[in-house]
């Protein structure tokens, strides 16, 4: 945990964002994998982690608005939880070290609630993710679990992204050291990356360093040859030559600060001219990108200056035409980089998606697109300083988006389609950064990972 004084400081930072009522934020459970007593790893709910800090399952907390009073509500272990669980800190305990004074057992949260509601006090609360937590909320308040999205409390969430989106100091070092982590995991990554290696021996590798040395993965680990598909989680294939093998990945730890990467390296460790042409191309677009991020540019922009230079890049190796800012204009890039530039980072990979995409990512100025691929970009509006973001450009080679749009001759004056047509066994690249937002331009978070053709091609060695 953080210092008391700074889960203290975010509680007050809170309080002052919102007029009345109380705020309930319900911690995690443990989840079955298989049978009861075999469970998930157990992970925080990233809300409870940031103002709270505890990293235990079966917590609640409560922050009463209008009496300055907050709560911790949970059950001490008993006897036989001893016996199997070993001791654990009692629920006072817990709650000094998150700067909380008042506790109760978890029946005391039903009461106060009941009387909250009984007074028609606001209960705030945040749009609950998992099963567990969705019927544990829906019991306390006495609203149907279908409609609870729907109650979840605007106002707060709106708090908790105002919060949450600028990084202090301590966590930037926290997101920083999980960088680190993956850059082994990324080096260690590529070099294995020869004929003959199955990909799974990479994955289980890299994932071994992850949990070796901090927590677990970030996300389950996207390590394929076929690279088109954007989150293979398929590790069977045998890696030969010729083929780029993509590793998306990045670590957590016990603060549950992320981190999230992607390299993408050719197997054997030598580009052949194709795979170069395209690899700096992307590599073009992820160093423009970073480039441009400055406070007061909407990401938006960033992801269309992004999508211009794939659409410039490719068009000098004949595979697009015509002018590349007009191709970008219409969308025409999309057939090979349908994603979204980047997403915010910290304590949640894709951070406070859980809170609704469009409330992080947009705002009355930027709206979100329908356009097929815009719509995908999580985040368009404009960067603070504070903010940590991915930059993670790709070019992909998906063989039924590539028939179907030739079937509608989509886009027809901006595609060569006969020269796309002999990219199709080419796979996909993806280069991918985690950056932090400065006063006046943007830092590129932890010790450089081999990026260009030339580092990667001599780590590969
Ligand atoms: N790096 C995985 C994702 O952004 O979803």
């Amino acid at each position: 945990m953080f210092p008391t004084i700074v889960y203290g400081n975010r509680r007050k930072n809170l309080r002052a964002e919102l007029s009345g009522g109380l705020i309930l934020f319900l911690g995690n459970q443990e989840v079955p994998f298989n049978y009861p007593a075999n469970t998930y790893s157990f992970r925080q709910d990233s809300n409870f982690s940031y103002f709270f800090g505890l990293d235990h399952p079966d917590l609640a907390a409560v922050i009463d608005l209008d009496e300055q009073k907050d709560y911790i509500f949970g059950n001490d272990v008993d006897m036989d939880d001893i016996i199997w669980m070993g001791v654990q800190p009692t629920i006072q305990d817990q709650a000094a070290m998150a700067g909380v004074q008042h506790t109760a057992p978890l029946t005391g949260l039903n009461d106060l609630i009941k009387s909250a509601i009984a007074r028609e006090r606001k209960v705030h609360f945040a749009p609950p993710y998992r099963g567990e937590t969705i019927l544990w909320l829906s019991d306390l308040l006495g609203i149907p679990h279908l409609n609870l999205k729907e109650n979840a409390s605007e106002p707060l969430i709106r708090a908790i992204i105002k919060l949450r989106m600028k990084k202090d100091p301590i966590e930037i070092a926290e997101i920083e050291k999980m960088v680190d982590i993956a850059r082994e995991m990324h080096t260690t990554g590529m070099k294995m990356a020869k004929p003959g290696v199955v990909e799974r021996q990479i994955a289980g590798t890299i994932e071994g360093i992850a949990l070796s040395q901090c927590g677990p993965v970030s996300f389950p680990v996207i390590l394929s040859i076929n690279g088109q598909t954007l989150h293979n989680h398929y590790h069977g294939n045998t890696l030969v030559e010729g083929r780029m093998l993509v590793i998306d990945a990045g670590c957590e730890n016990d603060l549950h600060y992320c981190s999230d990467i992607t390299r993408t390296v050719p197997v054997g460790g030598k580009f052949n001219a194709r795979q170069k042409g395209i690899y700096e191309v992307v590599l073009n677009a992820n160093l423009a990108a970073i480039k441009a991020a400055k406070p007061g540019v909407p990401f938006r922009e960033i992801h269309m200056l992004a999508a211009t230079e794939i659409a410039k890049g490719l068009t000098g190796l004949g595979i697009m035409k015509g002018d590349p800012e007009a191709a970008a204009l219409k969308g025409a890039h999309t057939l090979f980089f349908p994603h979204g530039l980047g997403h915010p980072l910290g304590l949640d990979v894709h951070d406070l998606e859980g809170l609704g995409e469009n409330l992080i990512g947009y705002d009355e100025e930027v709206q979100r697109s329908k356009e097929f691929g815009l719509a995908f970009l999580r985040f368009g509006r404009k960067l603070q300083e504070g903010f940590v973001m991915t930059i993670e450009p790709g070019i992909y080679f998906i063989p039924e988006l590539i028939d179907l749009w030739k079937a509608e001759n989509k886009l027809a004056e901006f595609i060569n389609y006969n020269v796309v047509e002999t990219y199709k066994d080419f796979g996909g690249i993806r280069i991918e950064d985690d950056i932090l937002v400065t006063a006046d331009g943007c830092r590129v978070l932890g010790k450089p990972i081999p990026k260009t053709v030339g580092e990667i091609e001599q780590i590969m060695q």
